[in-house]
């Protein structure tokens, strides 16, 4: 079963071509721009930045050809309530007490104003550098969780929120249900 198959009644839903419906498109030719419609129809009634957070996390999903997530809007409810909280003083902080994860949770700082949605995700994304896939280890003294939790395989939901602090810095997180990052197994 491919990972994408269950995306094709969305595409043909959102195309009027005809050979599309006959010879899907390999799936090594999804661009950036399907993975971006596939986003935006995983993403109901969202508005611009939730789709570029969903959009930018698809994105590394599809690299090792992982489902897309869908956008929660609880989730999103429950980022936003964090980020709300974290405006006064924009400290890099998780919801959850250590141990205590019921959701995943990826956070991110930034001085400044100007990050956007799909830096916090390419910062996150980024570790993938540190990453060993063969030993599934992280690199020592780095940190891996945030990458291996955007391409957690089973995790299926997303819902993030960013807000600009009193400082004037930017605080982003996002929420993953189910969450991934369990010890000893392989996130794909
Ligand atoms: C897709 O977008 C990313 C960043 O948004 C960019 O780095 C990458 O080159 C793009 N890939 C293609 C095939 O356009
Ligand atoms: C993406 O959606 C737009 C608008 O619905 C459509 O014009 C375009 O052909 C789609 N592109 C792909 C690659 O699916």
């Amino acid at each position: 079963m491919q990972p994408y198959a269950f995306l094709l009644p969305l595409l043909l839903f959102s195309t009027s071509t005809q050979s599309m419906a006959l010879n899907p498109p390999p799936l090594a030719k999804l661009n950036n721009k399907t993975i971006y419609n596939i986003s935006k129809a995983l993403c109901w009634n969202c508005w611009a930045e939730s789709i570029e957070f969903l959009f930018a996390h698809n994105l590394v999903r599809a690299t090792h050809w992982e489902m897309p997530l869908f956008w929660d809007p609880r989730l999103e409810a429950y980022a936003r309530s964090w980020a709300e909280q974290r405006k006064a003083d924009c400290r890099v902080a998780h919801s959850f007490p250590e141990g205590g994860f019921t959701l995943g949770e990826n956070v991110f700082w930034g001085g400044g104003s100007r990050w956007r949605p799909a830096d916090a995700v390419q910062a996150w994304a980024d570790e993938e550098k540190d990453y060993s896939y063969a030993d599934n280890s992280c690199a020592p003294g780095r940190v891996c969780g945030h990458y291996t939790q955007i391409v957690w395989k089973s995790t299926r939901r997303l819902g993030c929120a960013r807000v600009a602090c009193d400082d004037g810095d930017t605080f982003m997180t996002c929420n993953y249900d189910p969450p991934g990052n369990y010890v000893g197994e392989r996130p794909y």
